[in-house]
């Protein structure tokens, strides 16, 4: 199936508010371990969110470029990406995002340029924070960053921003055995005690791949979480074939196959996660597409 043409963010109208500046709530999407289902979850949610009415942006930020890539984003169609961003002389963020075939979703794309970007940041004063620099002022409800899977300066720059953290985990054997460094990584960006973070509604775990017939699996890694399953989702994202093909397809679950298990996992994602953030009091007030929730 071809996949939807892209355009630039600002030939397409904007849905909701533009009159003020003001910096969006950021989630980064973050696991060291590859294929744990980080991008699968960045296009699912954004779409869902997107679908409910918030202007969101997807930020790529791994070189490999699967976010973009999966939204129906052709390499071919930009020559500018989050790389320029990242690099001095710095793009702005707006010059670089690109409207998705989904109203209201957006993406800043990257390309295999940014893991030069990321090297020449190691000898920067400040390097943490160029993404906060490059969000701030920008118009959207939500950003999700997508993080590459390691811990270096892409993902501590997610880090930095990021209001609150999702840890996609697939279920296997190891999946929970990096989640100590992770969370003492966070600890180190963001300057606070690990009580803290357990203590704020900071992040949250999301079980992805989950196969019943996995019996012996599940119940070794059910074990392994009972110390955070506070801070895990209730929903769980299900191993279902249709998430795979939609990538192929380059498109959200939700318009490759809205009756299929991967469609109603993220849905029932994209509400539970919008709950949480209505509870969250640092939330900005002014969120107004919040308040116009059904
Ligand atoms: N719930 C699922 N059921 C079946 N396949 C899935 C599911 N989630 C993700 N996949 C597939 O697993 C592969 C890895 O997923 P994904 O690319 O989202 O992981 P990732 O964490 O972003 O990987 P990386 O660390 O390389 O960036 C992809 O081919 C994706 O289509
Ligand atoms: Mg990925």
């Amino acid at each position: 199936m071809a996949a939807p043409s892209a355009s630039p963010a600002n030939t397409v109208p904007r849905t909701l508010d533009s009159e003020s500046s003001r910096m969006p709530f950021v989630v980064a999407i973050i696991n060291q371990k590859g294929g744990t289902g980080k991008t699968t979850t960045t296009i699912n949610l954004g779409a869902g969110l997107a679908y409910q009415g918030y202007r969101t942006l997807l930020v790529d930020m791994d070189p490999q470029g699967h976010t973009s890539l999966g939204i129906g984003i052709d390499p071919e169609s930009f020559t500018e990406s989050m790389a320029e961003v990242m690099t001095v002389p710095r793009k702005d963020i707006e010059d670089v995002v690109l409207a998705t075939y989904i109203r209201g979703l957006f993406v800043a794309p990257s390309h295999i340029k940014l893991a030069r970007a990321a090297e020449l940041l190691y000898s920067r004063m400040y390097r943490e924070t160029i993404l906060h620099q490059a969000l701030q002022h920008t118009d959207y409800d939500y950003v999700l960053v997508d993080c590459p899977p390691a811990l270096g300066v892409l993902t501590t720059n997610s880090l930095y921003v990021a209001d609150f953290i999702i840890i996609p985990c697939q279920m296997s054997r190891y999946s929970l055995d990096g989640l100590a460094d992770l969370l003492t990584t966070i600890e180190e960006v963001k300057n606070i005690t690990l009580e803290d973070l357990f203590q704020e509604d900071f992040f949250r775990i999301l079980l992805t791949m989950y196969d019943r017939r996995n019996r012996v699996t599940n119940e070794f890694i059910m074990e392994q979480l009972k110390p955070y399953l506070e801070k895990t989702f209730g929903a769980i994202i299900m191993k279902n074939e249709a998430l795979n093909q939609a990538q192929i397809a380059q498109k959200a679950v939700f318009d490759y196959d809205h009756s299929s298990t991967g469609a109603r996992d993220y849905y029932l994602l994209t509400q539970e996660f919008l709950n949480l953030c209505q509870k969250r009091k640092s939330l900005p007030e002014n969120r107004r597409s919040l308040r116009n929730m059904p």
